[in-house]
């Protein structure tokens, strides 16, 4: 059990506080409520209800199949659960890009219906309309830039972005175009380390990075493969804690054997 379990909810406030304090943000993924009950006691700052549910969850091999209505019903699990962390749900491909209104009704939509404390959203200057009308409705805000999942089609692989200059320099100018407009944080994916720290030294409000290198201001994994539930994903940004696969599949062998053997119930075990 971590030492930070004080029930004080944590707000977008305090991510900046903690900031300016060098305190470094820890945030993870979860999208039902039994797993989110356990990372929100185990004291993490933040929870992502993200949409790799959509691989996680579904099976799905990207991020863009899954619909508002799913992330909605995740997001409300979620909620359900927590008491102290800040809970961040994300916009699923197709209902904010391209038209600020349908953005403006799809974060409305997460907001009333799971209670969430705020939305993240992929892109920059593509998607600078949406996310000014969004913030104007008082929607918190947190960006996603680096490697953007949901834009897979476009670049064809997940490998690290922002290598080179010219990508480089537009991601640093749509960092500071989304904190100019108003989001309370900052995403960072798969970019070089180097990277990571400048925009996060540039940067008032908080980077949180996934493979962004340790110079951001927090880190984000997916619960399932941190705790070695999923198997096939093993970039060199993912630190596995746990080997949650073999545990189950040897619990559920022994279950089975135990049914099988007629074990189980003994007599204790029924009325
Ligand atoms: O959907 C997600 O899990 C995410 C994280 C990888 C940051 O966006």
């Amino acid at each position: 059990m971590s030492v930070h379990n004080e029930v004080r909810k944590v707000t977008t406030h305090r991510l900046s506080e903690m900031k300016l304090r060098d305190e470094k943000i820890s945030m993870l993924t979860a999208y039902d409520y039994s797993m989110a009950q356990l990372v929100d006691e185990a004291g993490i700052d933040v929870i992502l209800v993200g949409d790799s549910a959509s691989n996680v969850m579904a099976g799905h091999t990207t991020t863009l199949p899954i619909t508002l209505n799913e992330m909605i019903y995740h997001g409300a699990s979620v909620v359900r659960a927590v008491n102290r962390a800040l809970v961040v749900v994300d916009l699923p491909f197709g209902t904010y890009q391209g038209n600020s209104r349908e953005a403006l009704n799809s974060a409305i939509r997460i907001m009333k219906e799971t209670a969430a404390d705020a939305v993240k959203l992929e892109g920059g200057e593509e998607v600078l309309e949406s996310v000014k009308r969004i913030l104007s409705a008082g929607i918190p805000i947190m960006g996603h830039l680096g490697l953007m999942p949901q834009s897979i089609h476009k670049f064809g692989t997940y490998s690290v972005r922002a290598k080179e200059e010219a990508e480089a320099e537009k991601l640093i100018n749509d960092a500071k175009l989304l904190e100019d407009a108003g989001c309370f944080a900052l995403v960072l994916e798969k970019i070089p380390a180097d990277l990571g720290k400048k925009v996060a030294e540039e940067l008032k409000i908080p980077v949180i990075g996934i493979g962004a290198g340790g110079g951001v201001d927090g880190q984000v994994l997916v619960l399932h493969d941190m705790l070695g539930i999923t198997q096939q994903f093993s970039p060199r940004f993912l630190r596995r804690y746990h080997n949650l696969a073999a545990e189950i599949k040897g619990s559920v062998g022994n279950y089975i054997n135990d049914v099988k053997s007629k074990d189980f119930p003994n007599d204790k075990e029924q009325y």
